[in-house]
């Protein structure tokens, strides 16, 4: 993805020229660059905030202006956007990208290489997991592509794979030297699940030579047979398949398919003509700036991912989506003999972990018709009384338990590949309990519970909206907003726990506690079940 090295150790001094005054920031790091940042305020009049302006200027060049009342772009970019609005990058601006992040921004080479890698490694482990593609080559080239493809091996070897590096043209830089000696088993092998191709990036042009003229032969020859139904390894391409043209694509039609492109920073021109079923993005730390500058219109990436998808994922066959759970085995000498206690520490354990909403549970109620629904609530607290969850006592499943106060509740920690089935007898909670809740909740939780007729048929939202104002507008004052009395909680006393650890091959643990009185004592009993 990078230039062939800039100026990285170059100075940098920022000046800060605001209205008639001359603010100089040096660096000690980079003390004698031609580097600075321009605010000029030609129109700030003591009684005004007025307008300002920045312009980002390294070696005399200027790279970009934002002001207050807007954000231009100075220099001509060429920016091509697809029918759906994803920016493209030609050769000539992907190039000035770099420029700028390694110049007036600071981005040492090292920093961008493990960015690239640490994207194209998220990539991979998004669509291909480990226990079915355990595998990778990454085929390295001379240049920066060829760094990006070692640092995503060696994040792939931390993420559960077993990565291989074919790096035939090695540079005796440091940093490179650094790359292969971290982590990387440094054999080769013909069989593989996944082919990381890291020979060439944006930068390159003309023909392939020797070897990589001939490693691109042999992953058109893997396509050839993906063809033939025959298993096969899958092709990653960094940033650009190797040996196609940066802006054109696949001239001859003969090159390189992938199944998985990771572009970084933004697609180039001839990542319209990938048709493989995987296109992500990464480089999630281009600043505003070159957001700005390139008018680059990107995907969102999610919550804390260094990588997006672009594009729709495929299709895929239901049936034949399948995990195979790798995890400690759960045996009855780990067992608690309390599946209270047992169920804590799988609570803890699915906070630990990072679980979005670990206390979701699916509850299962049947009228006195039989028929059984099911909706997702949320644990709000358990004890040896039982398991307590918050709703409206006029809802569907409320009528249910009036009918039959009967309940499954289930947990699902996919993290963990556990899951826990608790079966019971439900009761409402006392007036008191629901009351303290209700007040510990949010403002905006009290109101939406008061607008809320839970499950019964409404026009449109807004009706809802309209509600919600006329409540925000009489609780503004502060005063305390009243629980409704069609709100409240619920117990169910467990009469049955179930706690399920996924194994491999589908060996899976399953571990149930039914009550049982020995001698007139209440305790737990613990059984195997098939899983
Ligand atoms: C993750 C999640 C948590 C939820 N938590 C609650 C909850 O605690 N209480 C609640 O009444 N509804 C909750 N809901 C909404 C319910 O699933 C359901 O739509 C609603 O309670 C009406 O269900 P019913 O018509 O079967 O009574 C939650 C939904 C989700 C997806």
């Amino acid at each position: 993805m990078l230039q062939p090295l800039l100026r990285r150790s170059r100075a940098m001094k920022c000046l800060l020229l605001n209205h008639s005054s001359l603010l100089s920031i040096s660096s000690p790091k980079f003390p004698n660059s031609s580097h600075h940042y321009q605010i000029l305020n030609p129109q700030t009049s003591p009684h005004s905030v007025g307008s300002w302006s920045l312009k980002l200027r390294f070696n005399s060049r200027e790279y970009c202006s934002i002001s207050n009342s807007g954000v231009k772009a100075m220099a001509s970019a060429k920016i091509v956007r697809d029918p759906a609005s994803i920016s493209y990058l030609n050769q000539r601006d992907a190039a000035e990208v770099d420029e700028i992040l390694m110049g007036p921004l600071g981005f040492s080479v090292d920093q961008l290489m493990e960015l690239a890698g640490l994207s194209v490694a998220t990539s991979i482990a998004e669509v291909y997991k480990p226990a079915e593609h355990n595998r990778v080559l990454a085929i390295c080239g001379p240049g920066n592509n060829g760094g990006d493809g070692l640092v995503a091996a060696r994040h792939l070897h931390h993420f559960g794979y077993k990565p291989f590096v074919c790096y035939p043209k090695r540079t005796a830089k440091t940093l490179y030297n650094g790359l292969v000696t971290q982590d990387l088993p440094a054999d080769l092998s013909s069989s593989f699940d996944i082919v990381v191709d890291a020979m060439f990036g944006f930068s390159f042009h003309g023909s392939p030579r020797p070897p990589f003229d001939d490693l691109i032969q042999r992953l058109v020859a893997l396509e050839y047979t993906n063809e033939k139904n025959e298993k096969s390894s899958v092709i990653v391409s960094i940033d650009i398949p190797s040996g196609w043209h940066v802006e054109e694509g696949d001239l001859s039609g003969e090159g390189i398919k992938p199944h998985m492109l990771v572009s970084l920073t933004a697609p180039k021109l001839c990542a319209k003509r990938f048709s493989g079923p995987h296109h992500f993005l990464g480089g999630r730390f281009v600043p505003p700036l070159i957001e700005e500058k390139f008018k680059l219109d990107l995907p969102k990436y999610p919550g804390t991912s260094m990588c997006v998808r672009i594009g729709k994922p495929p299709r895929v066959d239901i049936s034949a989506l399948r995990e195979n759970y790798i995890s400690p085995e759960f045996s009855e000498d780990q067992a608690e003999a309390d599946p209270f206690v047992q169920f804590q520490k799988w609570f803890d354990d699915a906070v630990a972990s990072g679980i979005k909403e670990p206390n979701a549970m699916a509850l299962s109620t049947t009228g006195k018709d039989g028929k059984p629904s099911s909706r997702m609530v949320l644990l709000k607290g358990f004890d040896a009384d039982g398991f307590v969850w918050y709703t409206n006592y006029e809802s569907q499943k409320a009528h249910q338990l009036s009918e039959n106060p009967q309940a499954a509740i289930l947990f699902y920690w996919d993290a963990l590949n556990r899951q826990v089935r608790i079966e019971g007898a439900v009761q409402k909670v006392s007036d008191k309990e629901s009351e303290q809740y209700f007040h510990s909740r949010p403002k905006g939780s009290q109101i939406g519970a008061i607008v809320s007729k839970q499950s019964t048929v409404i026009p449109g939202r807004q009706l809802l909206y309209q509600r919600q104002e006329e409540l925000e507008t009489k609780y503004s004052d502060g005063s305390t907003i009243p629980k409704p009395e069609y709100w409240g909680g619920y117990r169910l006393k467990p009469e049955l726990f179930e706690f399920w650890q996924g194994q491999p091959s589908r060996l899976h643990d399953r571990l149930r506690y039914a009550p049982e009185s020995t001698d007139g004592k209440k305790a737990w009993r613990i059984d195997r079940l098939s899983p």
